[in-house]
């Protein structure tokens, strides 16, 4: 089978299957060894459907008819065209783009081909690269400790985001309601605010979720079967009635992204955020029990064996939680710092630094947004 896939797909001009299929390609890592083949079907074109099978590098074959697969992904054309455009900022969560693709058997080749699709921009690559150098220079692979910085000025935070330094910020104002926060508070002042929306039809008030929560934590998590969902918020908006107490500090609303909520119950043992970097300076307030932060300098990129394929943010191959040296040997070299955040800290995260999370406690709750600039 021919795998070039100008002999496959036409190509005189532009042709959004032609471009996908390259993106998938040209972005496959697989140092797992997955194997399995995934048909591509686009409804209005079923002659240009395709099949990638996965082995070192991804082989993109013409599809014979009826021929099987272990996975069956239908995309339509305005989705495809839309995954070949924007795949510097592309989010598979969008309801418009997932919204609109169908799904049968093995999730997990497909979810594995999504991610071939992503591209960093220039901007970003750009970024990494001189995150990776400055950290180098300064010797950040070798801190051991992350400094406290008490009430620290504007100032002070920009010297630190500058340097590229962690820091935990301590100090900080007590919001409102004194700052001693628990699920009962929570649901007696944020009761009516959407804190998950799961669905068109499934959304969960504060109220509703503490409730959830709180029957939840009488079963310990050994007792769950599988595919059950945990009650935690992964990173929900902020609702606007908590942006008062918990939003943004340091510089005006204008300058973060929206903030992020976390909350809930996880498992201690597992990460709530696998091994990634962001392209942005984040802040991590820590607002009920402890987080702990395994915190990686950008100089050890090599170590950590990030993906090629990414773009809002880069996921790495290796998990230090169950470290397979035998697939990633260099990164029994790697260093990490690690930091527990109390409640009432903040983290001041600059841009470039790989780190993974974990609630140490339940339940859990912080709040974190990215600095624009
Ligand atoms: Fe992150």
């Amino acid at each position: 089978m021919s795998d070039n896939l100008s002999n496959i797909f036409f190509n005189g001009g532009k042709n959004p299957i032609y471009d996908f299929a390259n993106l998938l390609k040209t972005g496959f890592q697989n140092p797992e060894g997955i194997t399995g083949s995934v048909k591509v079907h686009i409804p209005e074109h079923p002659d240009q459907s395709f099949i990638a099978r996965y082995s070192d590098e991804l082989h993109i074959e013409p599809c014979e008819a009826l021929q099987e697969t272990d996975t069956l992904v239908s995309i339509p054309m305005a989705t495809m065209e839309r995954i070949a455009t924007d795949f510097e900022f592309l989010d598979w969560r969008d309801p418009e783009i997932i919204g609109t693709i169908t799904f049968e058997g093995n999730l997990n080749l497909a979810n594995h081909l999504a991610k071939s699709c992503q591209r960093p921009t220039d901007v970003t690559t750009a970024l990494f690269q001189r995150v990776g150098k400055l950290h180098r220079e300064k010797g950040y692979s070798n801190l051991t400790e992350v400094e406290r910085l008490n009430c620290p000025t504007q100032m002070q935070v920009l010297e630190r985001i500058e340097a590229g330094c962690p820091t935990i910020i301590t100090g900080l104002e007590p919001s409102s309601s004194s700052g001693n926060w628990s699920l009962d508070k929570l649901a007696e002042r944020y009761g009516v605010a959407v804190v998950r929306v799961r669905s068109a039809t499934q959304r969960q008030t504060m109220r509703e979720f503490v409730e959830e929560l709180q029957a939840f934590e009488q079963n310990p998590y050994e007792e769950m079967v599988e595919g059950f969902v945990k009650p935690y918020t992964e990173g929900a908006s902020l609702p606007e009635a908590m942006w008062a107490d918990f939003g943004p500090l340091f510089f005006d609303r204008e300058d973060f992204t929206p903030p992020q909520l976390w909350l809930g119950s996880v498992p201690t043992n597992i990460p709530t955020s696998s091994l990634h970097r962001d392209p942005q300076t984040g802040f991590l307030l820590q607002v009920m029990g402890q987080k702990r932060l395994d915190l990686y300098s950008a100089d050890q990129e090599a170590l950590l064996y990030p993906h090629k394929a990414y773009n809002n943010y880069q996921p790495c191959w290796f998990k230090p939680e169950v470290p397979d040296y035998g697939l990633y040997p260099e990164a029994e070299k790697a260093k990490c710092i690690s930091v527990t955040l109390n409640p009432g800290e903040l983290l001041l995260q600059p841009a470039g630094w790989f780190h993974q999370v974990y609630a140490l406690d339940s339940p859990n709750m912080s709040v974190s947004y990215f600095w624009r600039y």
